[in-house]
């Protein structure tokens, strides 16, 4: 079968087929009876090993939609705790025949392992993996700035060419900042990331994308800017700035959205750490995006599944770049 583990084992192609089919999705999700049969008689099992809302969430309303049955683990009250491996728990979703598993890991490369190691027959789909990757997320985001940048109508088929999107925070530890900039640059898109050099990686020289340590000289060029939660529970707190420090410098408050572009868009994945990487009365602004970023993983999840259990092959030979 085919999988979903990285952004970048998307074209072009690939990525706007995705993008239109999520637009087909959002049309049915508008009817009154908003569940398709497409999938009855598939088993979606979501295999979370970290804790998750609303990519959870998203994934067992978009299969629940399509009719198929889910199957929800969570490695909290499961026998990893009494040590059972990755394999083993592969091994017993196996049984129960699962056409596809969703999973969640802390290690970086764990979806990538799941899908190369023979232990089950189904499509695997990486719902966010360590500081690695989180696909369904960029694609979600570039669904919605599709959506509101070029038009619900005007812009199936379209990519995201020379729209201008920032990315400000904690890049370092960010499986969304390193897919929405591998996906933003298959979709044309150009991407300034903007954070202190203790939240940037390693070799982000080498990343397609500009990096800046200025975000109020970038904000008037953006037509959408990504806010980041700082992610504490990944960080050694030796190399964090203090929160007043972090929000004068990196956070994003009315004063300084009032210095974007009219029309642009302020996105945040969730979950937001309201007064630090943003104001609460940005968070609650038109302008911002975050809750309708939701709605819309519900559609661009249910495109994933449709196409990879219709039998979609996107190319999954890539190895993690990132492993720990
Ligand atoms: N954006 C995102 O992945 O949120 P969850 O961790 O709640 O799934």
């Amino acid at each position: 079968p085919g999988h979903l583990i990285s952004a970048a084992d998307l074209t072009r192609d690939d990525a706007v087929l995705i993008l239109d089919t999520a637009e087909e999705m959002a049309r049915v999700a508008d009817r009154p009876i908003k569940k398709l049969p497409t999938l009855r008689g598939r088993t979606v099992v979501n295999l979370f090993f970290e804790d998750s809302t609303r990519t959870r969430i998203s994934f067992e309303a978009a299969a629940k939609r399509l009719s198929a049955d889910v199957i929800n683990f969570s490695a909290k009250g499961s026998s990893v705790s009494k040590g059972e491996s990755l394999k083993d728990t592969a091994l017993t979703l196996e049984a129960m025949g699962a056409d596809a598993v969703v999973i969640r890991h802390g290690s970086s490369g764990a979806p990538y392992r799941l899908a190369n190691s023979g232990w089950i027959d189904g499509a695997v789909i990486n719902a966010g993996d360590g500081t690695h990757e989180h696909p369904t997320q960029a694609l979600l985001d570039a669904f919605t700035m599709r959506r509101r940048l070029v038009g619900a109508d005007e812009g199936i088929g379209r990519d995201l060419e020379g729209r201008r999107i920032t990315i400000v925070g904690d890049i370092l530890h960010s499986r969304v900042a390193r897919s929405n900039v591998l996906l933003l640059h298959t979709l044309g898109a150009e991407v300034t990331l903007v954070a202190p050099p203790t939240l940037l990686p390693i070799g982000v020289e080498k990343w397609p994308c500009e990096v800046s340590y200025d975000l109020d000289r970038v904000l008037p060029k953006s037509d959408a800017v990504m806010m980041l939660r700082v992610q504490r529970e990944r960080m050694n707190a030796a190399f964090f700035p203090t929160e007043r420090e972090y929000s004068r410098r990196y956070g994003l408050d009315g004063e300084r959205m009032a210095r974007m572009p009219d029309n642009s868009i302020v996105m945040h994945p969730g979950p937001m750490n309201r007064g630090m990487e943003i104001t609460a009365e940005v968070a609650d602004s038109d302008r911002c995006t975050a809750v309708e970023q939701v709605a819309n993983g519900v559609s661009t999840r249910m495109a994933v599944l449709y196409l990879l259990l219709g039998g979609a092959v996107f190319n999954t030979t890539t190895v993690p770049a990132v492993t720990h």
